[in-house]
């Protein structure tokens, strides 16, 4: 290091002995703590330095890690690298259960548990009301039309003791159907019908004629809000309904 040579020293302290003076009247009373503070100085580094020379050897290596760390731990660094994967599984949900609980058929299920399991089992197997599983359903009504007429008016309106379905089958009614066509809507009959042919009873031409009233809905190109009235309707008007969404479809 360059020394300041003697004589600028010299200069420096009767500077600062001038100014000393100049501020004697006012000021004195900061100049003295000014200069006590030069000596003090020297002593506050002196006390922590022994204990800066004792510090690294107590000091534990987690403890000084605690200390240094100031970046993304390497825990929270994995936990930041799986978020991608997390995003894509729970994008991933988000898209399944719409394929699975849209549709007529997922419609037609959940009105099949809430209204007609009491009587036909919870799989179609039989109740007080017949089985509809396994083919059974399908041999009373060839036709999906005739099948939806039947569950919109029910068994009133066929009447007490007359035949119903086909006629090979020889159904008699016993009076225990009630008449759904004012309490669902015509989505939801034909769903259940759908679901009671398709699904409870394996017939892939109404698994296909679901997917195509799916697709129809889809496009805005039929509206199934609506009642089916089970004094006036009929197995013609249900048929041509059914029609034009097959040739909407193909
Ligand atoms: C209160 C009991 C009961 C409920 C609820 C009921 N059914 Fe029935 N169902 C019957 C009875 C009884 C018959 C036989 C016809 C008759 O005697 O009226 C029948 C017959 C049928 C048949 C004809 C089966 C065949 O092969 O002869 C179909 C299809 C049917 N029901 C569908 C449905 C659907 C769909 C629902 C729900 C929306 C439903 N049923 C709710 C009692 C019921």
């Amino acid at each position: 290091m360059t020394e300041i040579p003697e004589h600028l020293l010299k200069r420096a302290q009767a500077a600062k002995a001038k100014a000393a003076g100049e501020e004697a009247d006012t000021g004195s009373g900061d100049a003295v703590p000014a200069a006590a503070s030069t000596p003090a100085a020297p002593a506050a580094p002196s006390a922590p330095t022994p204990v800066a020379d004792a510090a690294p050897a107590p000091v534990a290596p987690y403890v000084a890690a605690a200390h240094a760390r100031r970046k993304i731990p390497w825990w929270a660094a994995g936990t930041l690298m799986l978020l991608p994967i997390w995003a894509i599984a729970y994008v991933g949900t988000l898209e399944r259960p719409p394929e699975q609980t849209t549709g007529v058929l997922a419609t037609g299920s959940h009105v099949f548990e809430a209204r007609c399991a009491s009587c036909h089992g919870a799989t179609g197997g039989g109740g007080s009301g017949y089985a509809l599983a396994d083919g059974e359903v399908l041999a009373t009504f060839p036709t999906a039309a005739a099948h939806i007429l039947w569950v919109a008016t029910g068994s009133d309106v066929v009447g007490l003791g007359n035949p119903y379905g086909d006629q090979a089958r020889g159904r008699i009614v016993e009076g225990g159907m009630p008449a759904w066509g004012d309490v669902l809507t015509v989505e939801e009959i034909i769903g259940v019908v759908l679901h009671e042919r398709a699904r409870l009873s394996g017939s892939t031409d109404d698994a296909d004629l679901a997917q195509a009233i799916d697709d129809a809905v889809h496009l805005g190109e039929l509206d199934l809000q609506g009642h089916l009235d089970p004094t006036t309707v009929t197995v013609d008007e249900i048929q041509e309904l059914l029609d034009s969404v097959a040739d909407g479809g193909h």
